[in-house]
This record gives structure tokens, sequence and C-alpha cells, in this order.
């Protein structure tokens, strides 16, 4: 369904894209305060699906871990475009698989996205290239047909405990897999191959899919050689789907987006050049250090082993893939180095991080306070580079999740909001959604719990 916003100035911007919130009053009013006051008093249905429902198109792609709800972010985005016109530069800091990426191109809009996984930013590089007119039938087919052909016994890849993760019979079937994709000679066509492959092999080896941490399964589990076929077969021909949906619903824009810049580095280390008028900051960091939270490098680390070098984006040096944990201990909070430190200097900028370190000593766990420390601060120097590349005008939108640690709720949405008001950010309001089942810990094996979901929506200049 089109549809078509008027401005106060009374120029119509004609939006090429579904709406899941169609709020008439709200719509003529145009505050953008007023739009975010009316999501908390009647959420959009959207927002309430979860799972595979809620990923249409390039949004399913890939089980990425802590996706963010596609409607949610196109709907307050879509608020923040009726305020600010579409001159706009829309940047991810923490893009993961690009949920806010195909939202912001869907939308015909600028794009950067950055991530410190080569895998979320490999998965991005595909999604993009289906926007750039990316066409994958044939390669999918000759794919298909390479794998029937191919006889071969060679295994094509050794790294670091490979053989725990994989047995003969997978590792045969995925060489196949990896000599076949290498067989296509275009690069985008390949990147999206390698999602397929990447997915394939996250639900086909010798790891659990119950979590995101490298777990071995148990001897009975073991994914059968036809299993894996069919599964590889199948993804391919959901990738076709997906790109063929992506392609109807796009068909309809009059032009399409700029190419998205996307950069796979840390974020407290990158610049980029700022585009645009308007900057809309959109977001969803990590809610603590990968390895008590989400293990975004455990989770990728298969795959990134098996996709060649020469087709992924360059890993920052200081990360490398040499074991699973590289990455996380690259990622915010990764590093235990001068925790107390990181600790003093987020409590003097934050109120609300100083009382929580203050109640949560009582419980007297030293080491699970040093790593929210140094979280917090990980977080706040990343943002702060953020907002140095931004600069003002620009809106912020960044959804977090409250946890709790060492017994203690961490209240990382009024953290987060302290932090921006320390840049000179004005909080205009924060938008709560019921976390229906999230694929994601709602308890992990140090006790530490995610529980609520909170988007906080603030302004400079
Ligand atoms: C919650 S996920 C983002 C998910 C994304 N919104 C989506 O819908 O797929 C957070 C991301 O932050 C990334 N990350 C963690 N530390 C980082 C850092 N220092 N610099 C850049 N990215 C980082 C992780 O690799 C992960 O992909």
């Amino acid at each position: 369904m089109d549809s078509d916003a008027q401005f106060e100035d009374n120029t119509v911007m004609t939006l090429n894209y579904n709406t899941s919130w169609n709020n008439e009053t709200v719509l003529q009013q145009g505050h953008l305060e007023a739009t975010l006051a009316a999501f908390n008093q009647d959420t959009p249905q959207n927002w309430l699906v979860s799972g595979e429902k809620s990923r249409h198109d390039l949004h399913g792609l890939i089980r990425y871990p802590a996706m963010m709800v596609p409607s949610m972010q196109g709907d307050i985005l879509d608020a923040i475009l009726r305020e600010v016109g579409t001159d706009v530069h829309v940047i991810d800091p923490f893009v993961g698989s690009g949920t806010v990426m195909t939202e912001a191109v869907r939308r015909g809009l600028e794009f950067t996205g950055i991530d410190i996984n080569p895998l979320a930013i490999l998965i991005c590089q595909a999604k993009s290239s289906v926007e750039a007119g990316n066409c994958l039938d044939s390669a999918v087919v000759q794919v298909l047909e390479a794998v029937k052909s191919d006889w071969s016994e060679v295994v094509e890849v050794d790294f670091h405990k490979r053989d725990k993760w994989f047995e003969p019979h997978q590792l045969i079937l995925f060489s196949r897999f990896r000599r076949a994709i290498l067989g296509i000679s275009d690069r985008a066509k390949r990147s999206c191959l390698w999602v397929v492959f990447a997915e394939t092999i996250r639900s086909c080896s010798r790891t659990r899919t119950s979590t995101y941490k490298l777990h071995k399964r148990p001897d009975g589990e073991v994914v059968s050689e036809k299993a894996i076929l069919d599964t590889f077969e199948r993804n391919l021909y959901s990738l076709l789907d997906r790109v063929a949906e992506y392609k109807a619903d796009r068909a309809f824009a009059l032009q399409s987006a700029p190419t998205p810049e996307l950069i796979c580095s840390a974020t407290e280390n990158t610049c980029f050049r700022r585009r645009g008028s308007h900057r809309v900051v959109i977001t969803s960091p990590p809610y603590g250090d990968n390895r008590t939270t989400i293990p975004y490098g455990q989770f990728s680390y298969l795959a990134l082993n098996w996709i060649p070098c020469s087709d992924l984006p360059k890993v920052p040096v200081s990360t490398g893939l040499a074991n699973p944990a590289a990455i996380d201990f690259a990622s915010l909070g990764g590093s235990l180095k001068d925790a107390e430190q990181k600790t003093a200097k987020i409590e003097a900028i934050s109120t609300t991080a100083k009382e929580f370190f203050a109640s949560a000593r009582v419980a007297k766990n030293e080491e699970k306070l040093r790593k929210v420390g140094a979280f917090l601060w990980d977080y706040y120097v990343a943002l702060k580079k953020v907002n140095e590349c931004v600069g003002a005008p620009s809106h912020w939108v960044i959804t977090s999740g409250n946890r709790t640690s060492a017994e203690t709720l961490v209240p990382f949405d009024q953290i987060g909001r302290e932090i921006i008001e320390s840049f000179g950010g004005k909080w205009i309001k924060n938008v709560e959604r019921r976390l229906p089942v999230k694929r994601m810990p709602s308890k992990n094996n140090r006790g530490d719990m995610i529980t609520t979901e909170s988007t906080l929506v603030a302004s400079f200049g």
C-alpha cells in the first residue's frame, strides 16, 4: 500500500513502501513527539509480530542474533522524515544484519552502516547488491548443478578445532558447496550465496541451534547428508523468493537508492563523511559485553572460516579470526583492561550508572561489575565518536534492553539517555515495546537476564 504524507508546508512526500502504522490524526498533526506518544498508547500490531513472520523479503535472509523489528524502525524513521524531509543520511553504527539499512534504502535514503563483525557487513553487502539490481536465478541453478556433479571428497578448509564442529561427511558437502559458489564469477552474486551458505552452516554443523554460543550437539543429533543438501537447496530457493518479493515492492520506487556505505570496523575508531541536510542515527547496540550477553563473534566464527578472505570485508587488524573469541574480545566491553578506571569515568557522566554500581556492589560480584563498567565506557566512547561524525542537526533512535547483572537491573536505556544528554542532545521520548519471544537468551549461564526493550528518541540542533 502506497501512502502520501502531507508536510506542514503542504509539499507532498510520496512514500513508496508499506507503513504498518496509519493513525490519520497524528499523521496530519505531524509532530514527532505526538506520533511517538501514539505508538506508546496503541502499539502497532506489526511491531508485536515476532520471528520469521515479522521478517519479510530481505529481512529474513539470515537469522542474525538480536535483529530489530523492521516495521517498528521503519515507522519511527517515517515519523522523523515527516518532520525533517527526505534529504536525510541514516547511520547505523552497530548495523548487524542491516535491518535499518534495508528500511533506509527502501526509502531511497543515504546510508552508512558500521560493524566490527565481517559476517554482518557481508550480509549487508549482499542485501545492498539486490537493491543495485543483482539477479540471482541463473547463479542458483549453476550452483545446484555444480553440487550435483561434484563427487570430490577434498576438504577445502582447515581451522582451529574444525573437526569438533563438522563431521567428515559435512566437511565434504560444505566443500562442494564452497567450490560451487566459487564457480560464480560475479562477486556480488557470491555475496548473496555466501549468506545462504552461512545460514546452512549454522543449522547443519555440529553446533547447537538453540544458542548463539558454539556449543556441541549431542552425538545422536548429527545432521545427515540428505538433510544438509535439502537445507542448502531450500535456502537457495528462499533467497530467490525473497529477492523477488523485495524487487516487487521496490518496483514502485521512482529511483533506486544511493549505494550504502558499509564499514567493517570498530565504531569507536571510525569516522565517515556526513551527507544530506539532516542525519538520523538509528541503531540497536549490544546490551552488554558479547561474552555475557550475545556472542556475535562465536555465532559467526564457523561461516567466516569457510568463506574465502578475498570475498569477506577486510577484517579489522586487531580482530582477526584466529579463534572463536577474537571478535567478541574486540567488541564493546570485550576487554577488562582498566575496567575500574572505565567504571569511574562512566559514573562521572551518568548518575544512573553511579546509582547502579552503588546498589549492585552490595551483591559483591566484582567480576560482573567490572564487565558492566568496561562495557558502558566503551559504549560511551563509541557513541561519542558517532556524535563527532554526525553533528547537528540530527535525530537519534536507540533501541536497547535492560538486563540484570550482579542481581541488579542495569538501566541501560536511562544510561543511554544520560550519555546522549552529556553530548548536548535533547531527549524526546522513549517508545516501549513488549518483548514477545525474542530470539535472545532470556537467561544465560551466568544468570544475566534481558527483560525489556525500549527505544530512545532524541535530537541535536
Ligand atoms: C544488536 S546487534 C545489531 C543487530 C541489528 N540491529 C540487526 O537488526 O541485525 C549489535 C551489533 O553490534 C556489533 N558490535 C559490537 N561491538 C562493536 C563495535 N565496537 N563496533 C562496531 N560494531 C560492534 C556486533 O557485531 C553486532 O552486530
